[in-house]
C-alpha cells in the first residue's frame, strides 16, 4: 500500500491524503473499502470496454457491501473526455438524486478517470470518486495526482480541476485483457519515472525489460508499484505544480504532445509519442551538455527492447517547424518561450527555461 501525504494545511491536508492498493484480486476489495469510508450508494462510471468485466467486478463487490449501485457506461477512447459526456453525467446524478453518501466510483484508463474525477469535482460542489485503474497508464499516472479535466476542439486538457480521489486501487489482473499495444504505451511513463527520479529503478527496468514486455504479473507489479509511489511522492510534495517538482513529471511530454499533436491524435498512443519525446529530450539535454552519449544510448535501448519507438520518424514526417509551433503554444511554454524538462543523469530531471530554438530543432533531427 503507497500512502499519497499531501502536504499543506493541517488536518484539511491530512483529510484529503490516500492509499493506493497495488497488486492482484483487488476488484473484490473496492465494495468493502468505499463502504467504511462512510458511502451509502455508489455510482460506477464504466469505460465501455471493461462494462462487462472489471467494472461488473466492481459493482458486484459494492452490492455485496450493502451499498445501492448504478452504473454509467462511457463509450471507449478520447472523445469521450468531452463536455457532452460530462453534461450527460451530470443530467444522469441529477435524475438519480445523488448526494454526499454517493461516491463515484471510476473504472477505466485515463479517459474514464479524468471524466469521471472532473465530474465528481463539479457536481454539487464535489462527490468523493475513487478511482479503479485498467490501463497501465491510468495506473502508474492518471489515477493518482488528482488532475482531472476534459478535452475541447480547442486543445486537450483545457478544461478541468485538481480534485484527489478518496483512493486508488491499481489491480494487475485487470490488465489482462488490455491490448499489448496499450500496454506497451504504459511502459513508457514507467521508464520516465526511472528516467527523472529513481536511477535503481532505471537500472532494475533494464535488467527486467523482457519479462515486462512479456507481461510477467510479479514484474508488472513491481514496476506499476514503484512508478505509483513515485508519483505518489512527487505529488504529496508539489500537489498543484507550484514549486516545480511535479513539472518535471512531464519529461518527454513537451515534445511527445506536439508529435500527437502534428500527427493527429489516435495515430501514436500517449505512451508512444512520450517515448519519442523522452528520445528528443535526452538529446537536447546532451546538446546542451547536461548529459553524455552513453546517457542517450541507454535510455534509447531500454525504450526500444520494451518495443517502444525512437526516432521521431515513427510519427510520420512532421516538419521541425510545425513541431516548435506547436511547442510554443504548449499551456506549459511561458509566454511562447520554450521550456523543457531535461535529465542530468540517470534518476535527476529538471525544468530548463529559455532554450535556444535552434537546438530545439537539431534535437527533433537528430537520429
Ligand atoms: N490526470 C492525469 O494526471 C493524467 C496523466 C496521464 C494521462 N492522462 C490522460 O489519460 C488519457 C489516456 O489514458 P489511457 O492510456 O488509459 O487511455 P484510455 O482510457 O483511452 O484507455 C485506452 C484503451 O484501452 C481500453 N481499455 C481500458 N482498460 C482496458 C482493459 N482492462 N482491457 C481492455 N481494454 C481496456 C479503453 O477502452 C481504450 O480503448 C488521456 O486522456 C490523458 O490525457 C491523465
Ligand atoms: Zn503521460
Amino acid at each position: 500500500m503507497i500512502r499519497v501525504h499531501l502536504a499543506g494545511e493541517g488536518a484539511e491536508a491530512q483529510d484529503r491524503s490516500y492509499d493506493i492498493l497495488c497488486g492482484r484480486g483487488l476488484l473484490a476489495e473496492v465494495g468493502p473499502a468505499i463502504r467504511q469510508a462512510g458511502a451509502r450508494r455508489a455510482v460506477v462510471i464504466a469505460d465501455a470496454a471493461v462494462q462487462e468485466t472489471h467494472a461488473a467486478a466492481v459493482a458486484k463487490s459494492l452490492r455485496s457491501a450493502g451499498l445501492e449501485t448504478e452504473t454509467i457506461a462511457v463509450a471507449s477512447g478520447e472523445t469521450s473526455k468531452s463536455l457532452e459526456s460530462a453534461g450527460r453525467i451530470w443530467s444522469h446524478l441529477a435524475r438519480l438524486a445523488v448526494d454526499r453518501a454517493t461516491h463515484v466510483v471510476a473504472v477505466g484508463g485515463g479517459v474514464v478517470g479524468d471524466l469521471s474525477g472532473f465530474v465528481a469535482a463539479t457536481f454539487a460542489r464535489g462527490l468523493s470518486v475513487w478511482h479503479v485503474p485498467t490501463t497501465l497508464v491510468a495506473q502508474v499516472d492518471s489515477a493518482i495526482g488528482g488532475k482531472t479535466g476534459i478535452n475541447l476542439a480547442e486543445g486537450k486538457n483545457l478544461v478541468g480541476a485538481f480534485w484527489q480521489p478518496r483512493g486508488v486501487f491499481a489491480d494487475i489482473d485487470a490488465l489482462a485483457t488490455l491490448p499489448d499495444r496499450e500496454f506497451v504505451s504504459g511502459l513508457a511513463e514507467i521508464v520516465k519515472y526511472g528516467m527523472i527520479l529513481d536511477a535503481q529503478f532505471f537500472t532494475w527496468l533494464e535488467a527486467n525489460a523482457a519479462g515486462l514486455l512479456a507481461r510477467d504479473p510479479e514484474r508488472t507489479a513491481f514496476a506499476v508499484h514503484r512508478s505509483a509511489a513515485l508519483k505518489a511522492r512527487v505529488v504529496g510534495q508539489d500537489e498543484r505544480e507550484i514549486s516545480g517538482l511535479r513539472a518535471a513529471l512531464n519529461y518527454g511530454h513537451t515534445f511527445g504532445h506536439a508529435y500527437e499533436t502534428a500527427a493527429g491524435y489516435g495515430t501514436l498512443l500517449h505512451g508512444e509519442a512520450v517515448a519519442i519525446g523522452m528520445s528528443r529530450a535526452a538529446r537536447l539535454a546532451a546538446l546542451l551538455g547536461r548529459i553524455d552519449a552513453e546517457v542517450v544510448g541507454r535510455q534509447d535501448a531500454l525504450l526500444a527492447r520494451l518495443s517502444l519507438p525512437i526516432a521521431a520518424q515513427a510519427a510520420g514526417s512532421i516538419a521541425p517547424e510545425r513541431l516548435l509551433e506547436i511547442m510554443a503554444r504548449d499551456k506549459k511554454s511561458l509566454g511562447g518561450r520554450l521550456r523543457f524538462v531535461l535529465p542530468d543523469r540517470i534518476g535527476r530531471a529538471e525544468l530548463v527555461a529559455d532554450i535556444d530554438p535552434v537546438l530545439v530543432r537539431t534535437a527533433l533531427i537528430a537520429t
